[in-house]
This record gives structure tokens, sequence and C-alpha cells, in this order.
């Protein structure tokens, strides 16, 4: 029995269960674990080259040499740095020429990635919090939305799972649950509230094919939920972390100088941009580092549901044999989405 969505259909997978974006943690044998077991395993450009060390191309290729079934591209979009878009540009022509088909976009409106992938057959997924940003989406073209959260691991939003599948679900496009999946059950309670699929980041990371340090992923595996605290402290905006010494120390909000600027009109591009750059430091050494003092391990509050270090691939083995099992007692298809000709 296949668990048949409009995701699986727009991304080729055998199953709708993506291993999201996840900047420091995406390396590239994870995304191939995932993929190579059906699932979608998605590339983080920044953490492919600058984390793990790869060139762009070689590193897209070391992952083609591990599955040969498709796995997805994140592509951040933000313009106000011409010098970072122009590398995105890059970044999503290589990966489009590597015959990557299928694209998560966060952030701003993804109209010109939209425009190149569609150019060649593949499909576009915008992450999305609220309806306002999913109807940005839809003006840019997108195909489906990765609706992030309160419970999600890096950037929440301020939606529930049931909330957020309320706010979009009706605009005709599929809509995948980004936040809280740790276990099986959340899985298949995701697929029962309509959502096209689950696009996942902590329950990947505790596992054996992440290159996170081991102090990290027994973190994620003892934390419970009232662990997870968001911290402003990383990127200026809410970053949901694991309530660590080091965190409960430095306290969750930015400094009033950096809050001031951080909202200012002309100082809020150039604060974002400094606080973009510091992060990517700080989080590839609190990642990888076993000693690190300074502690920002990002989880979702999905660490609920994750009690134990796994392979990828049986991870998402388990969950999808939950979902089967649940879509067998349950005569009714699990996930009742249009169809791409019954969508208006
Ligand atoms: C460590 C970490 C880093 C992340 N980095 C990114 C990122 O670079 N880009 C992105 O679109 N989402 C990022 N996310 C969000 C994930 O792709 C995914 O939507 C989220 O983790 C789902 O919630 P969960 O952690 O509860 O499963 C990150 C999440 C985590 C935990």
């Amino acid at each position: 029995m296949t668990l048949d969505t409009p995701l699986t259909r727009d991304s080729g997978a055998l199953h709708p269960l993506i291993c999201g974006a996840m900047y420091p943690c995406s390396n590239p044998e994870l995304v191939a674990a995932v993929s190579e077991a059906g699932g979608i395993g998605v590339v983080q450009p920044i953490s492919l080259t600058y984390v793990h060390g790869h060139d762009f191309r070689e590193g897209l290729r070391l992952i083609r040499r591990l599955t040969s079934r498709p796995i997805g591209m994140n592509a951040l979009i933000e313009s106000s740095s011409a010098a970072y878009h122009k590398r995105m540009e890059g970044w999503v022509d290589v990966a489009l020429d590597e015959g990557v088909r299928f694209f998560v976009t966060s952030l701003g409106k993804p109209t010109w990635v939209v425009e190149r992938v569609h150019a060649v057959g593949g499909k576009v997924y915008h992450d999305v919090t609220e309806r306002k940003w999913a109807a940005k989406g839809l003006d840019s073209g997108v195909d489906g939305f990765i609706a992030v959260n309160a419970r999600a691991g890096g950037h929440p939003g301020p939606l529930s799972a049931e909330a957020l599948i309320e706010d979009v679900g009706d605009l005709g496009l599929p809509v995948v649950c980004a936040g809280g999946v740790g276990a099986p059950e959340d899985f298949v309670r995701a697929l029962g509230l309509g959502y096209a699929g689950v696009q996942m980041g902590t329950r990947f990371i505790a596992t054996h094919q992440c290159r996170a340090s081991d102090a990290y992923k027994r973190a994620i595996v003892e934390a419970d939920e009232d662990d997870i605290v968001h911290s402003e402290r990383i990127t200026g905006v809410p970053v949901a972390v694991i309530d660590t010494p080091y965190v409960r120390r430095t306290g969750l909000r930015a400094g009033p100088l950096a809050r001031r600027l951080l909202r200012g009109r002309r100082t809020k591009h150039l604060m974002r941009t400094l606080y973009g750059l510091r992060s990517l430091w700080q989080l590839k050494r609190a990642s990888l580092d076993r000693d690190a003092v300074r502690e920002y391990w990002q989880a979702g509050k999905s660490v609920a549901g994750i009690h134990s270090l796994e392979d990828a691939g049986d991870v998402v083995r388990r969950f999808v044999e939950a979902a089967q099992e649940a879509r067998g007692l349950d005569d009714a298809p699990a996930v009742p989405h249009p169809t791409q000709e019954e969508r208006p």
C-alpha cells in the first residue's frame, strides 16, 4: 500500500515525508539516507558548502552517488543583498542542471525560482506561517505550501498545525505540515488533518547519518517539549532552541540597542544581515564542536516524541508503516486532498 498524496506526485518520492533543510545540520549523507528510504531529503546550500565543506555541484553529485531517488533543494529568498541573491541564483541553476526538480522556498517572493523550475517541469513548495504569506506564494505560482507551525524547529510560526491548515487549506494547493512531528503518531495525525505530508527537522538530527555532535543529539533525545524556548539572540527573530545553561545565562531577547536597530526602517536590513552572518558562524560551531561552551542547539517541540538515536532510513520506514497501518484500519483515504485536475 502506498501513501499516494499530491506531495508524492509532485516530488516523485515514494512517501510524503520530507527531511527539511537544516542549517547547519543538513549534510549530504543525511539528505541521501532520507531519499533512499523513499522520503525526500532537502539540501540546504549554505550548510552543504560552508558547514560541510563541499563545492555545491560536487556535493550534489556526492548525494547522487548515495541515492538515485529524488532530492530537494531549499532556496531562501533574500533580495536585500545582491551578492547573496546572485549566489542563490547560481545554486538554483546548478541544482536544476544536476537534475533536482523539487524546491522549497523560504521568505520573500519566490517568482524567479518558480519560473526557472517550472521551465524544466519541476515543482516549488513555499514555506508559509500565515495566510498572507501563502497569498504571496500563490501570486508567484508555487505548487504547494510548507505550513510551518508554532511547534517547529528553526523559525516557528504563530499558529498550531490545526489552525494553519484551516488558514491556508482552502487555497487549492497541497499543504505540508512542518513542526511538532517527532513520532509516528504525529505523522498519522497530520495526514488525518488533511495535510499532504510532513516536513521534519529535529527528528532527523537524532540519527546516525546527521553529522551534528553527539552531545547535541543526546540533548535532543533527553529534552522534553518544555525544554524548548525561543531565542531572539541568534538571528534577531525567535529561533527554537534547547534551554541549555548558556541560553539561560544569556537570556532570550536581543539587547535594547539591537532591538531598536532591528526595527528601524533604515537599519533593519543591515542588522538582519549582520545577525545572519554571525548566526551562520555561531550555529556551525555549536552543532559540530563537541566542546562548544556556547551551545545554541536548535530543536523544535517534536523532541517530545524523540527517545532514541536511529538510522534516518528507519525513521522513514517506521513512520510510513504507522501511516499505512492507520490507513488500512480506516478504509477512507487518509489524505482527502484535491487532485491536480480538481484544483481551481
Ligand atoms: C537545526 C534546524 C535548522 C533549520 N534550518 C532551516 C533552514 O536553513 N531553512 C529552512 O527553510 N528551514 C530550516 N529549519 C526548519 C526545518 O526545515 C523544518 O521545517 C522544521 O524543523 C520542522 O519542525 P521540527 O523540527 O519540529 O520537525 C531548520 C530546523 C532545524 C531544527
